[in-house]
This record gives C-alpha cells, sequence and structure tokens, in this order.
C-alpha cells in the first residue's frame, strides 16, 4: 500500500471506529478466504475455480448492494473492492450471513485489481455515489476522469454495462 500510484488513487478514510472482536474474527477468518489474491493475472478461474461471469463493484461501502447483486446471481462472481476496512467488515458480514460463495473482496484500490482482469473479461461494473469531491478544483481525485474510464471501458465485454449510480449534477 506505500505504492505511490496506489496512494494517489485510494481517497478517503481507511479506518473509522475500532473493530469490535466479532469485527475483527470476521477480518482474520473470513476475509483471507476470500481475498482476491495479492498478484499476479486475474480471471474467473483464479478466482471462483471456473469460467462464471465477472461483475466488479469499485467502492462498495458497507457492501449492501454487492451482497444484494450476489445474492440475485449466484452463477455470477462478484469482486467488490473497498480500502476503508470498516466497509471491508460490514460486506464480510453480509458475505458470511448470506451465505454467499460468490463474492471475493479487495480491500484496496480497485484499479489495481481492474487492471489485473483479461480486456474484455467484465459484464458489469458498478460505481455508485463515487466521489464526495464535487469541486472543481477536486476533479482530479476523482475516479470519475479518463483515466480509470479508459482502463474500465477496456476492461469490459462487448455489450457489456457500467453502472453509475450519483446524484452529483458535474457528473
Ligand atoms: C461516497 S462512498 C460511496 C459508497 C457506496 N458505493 C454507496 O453508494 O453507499 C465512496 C466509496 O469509495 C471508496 N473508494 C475511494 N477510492 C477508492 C478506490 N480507489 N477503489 C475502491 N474504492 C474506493 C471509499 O472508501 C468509499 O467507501
Amino acid at each position: 500500500m506505500n505504492d505511490p500510484t496506489t496512494i494517489r488513487r485510494l481517497y478517503g478514510r481507511r479506518q473509522g471506529h475500532a473493530l469490535r472482536a466479532g469485527q475483527a474474527a470476521l477480518v482474520e477468518e473470513l476475509l483471507p478466504r476470500i481475498a482476491v489474491p495479492e498478484d499476479g493475472a486475474l480471471d474467473a478461474r483464479r478466482l471462483f475455480g471456473d469460467d462464471r461471469p465477472l461483475q466488479v463493484e469499485i467502492g462498495f461501502g458497507a457492501g449492501e448492494h454487492l451482497a444484494g447483486q450476489a445474492a440475485a446471481a449466484p452463477g455470477t462472481g462478484f469482486i467488490g473492492c473497498e480500502p476503508f476496512l470498516n466497509g471491508v467488515v460490514g460486506a464480510l458480514g453480509h458475505v458470511r450471513d448470506g451465505g454467499l460463495d460468490n463474492v471475493r473482496i479487495h480491500m484496496g484500490d480497485a484499479l489495481e485489481v481492474i487492471e489485473r482482469l483479461p480486456d474484455a473479461s467484465l459484464e458489469r461494473v458498478y460505481l455508485l455515489h463515487p466521489d464526495p469531491w464535487p469541486k472543481a478544483r477536486h476533479a482530479k481525485r476523482r475516479m470519475m476522469n479518463h483515466g480509470p474510464l479508459d482502463l474500465i471501458a477496456r476492461k469490459l465485454k462487448p455489450g457489456a454495462e457500467f453502472r453509475l449510480g450519483t446524484d452529483d449534477p458535474t457528473y
């Protein structure tokens, strides 16, 4: 996480309140089982053991949407990326409570994971309410600038979907 490229892309808090014992146990026991491998090329087979369709959620917050989508599409592999530890804990709780076996989690920069996936490999990417930086001077910090968008476009299959949710008129 000390790579300057990564830091450039990580925005917002990394941790809020201290974890309770049950939450710490999720991070210690469940997260290692479903974490995206740290190095090397990624694809559905490496992540899920078969060639299922893949979807990515960038910045899943506390993971409600990620878990809801994963529960609704058990044959699809979901890769959720979120640098905020307390958010990751929320998602882990949903994965455990829902008995979901089609979710992998990366606690860090989504772009670092997306870069490692094959081109034209994703059927959907979600970016929901991404950036609490509406002012023009913050534009370079936004996920929604050309670098990330070009990367995401390259990784989407033909006809795939990029779902952006925002209530910010500057988008
Ligand atoms: C405004 S919140 C929205 C959370 C959630 N999508 C929602 O709609 O409630 C933006 C989220 O993006 C995460 N985030 C920021 N930079 C990120 C990055 N490079 N990769 C993945 N997530 C990131 C933040 O930690 C934060 O949880």
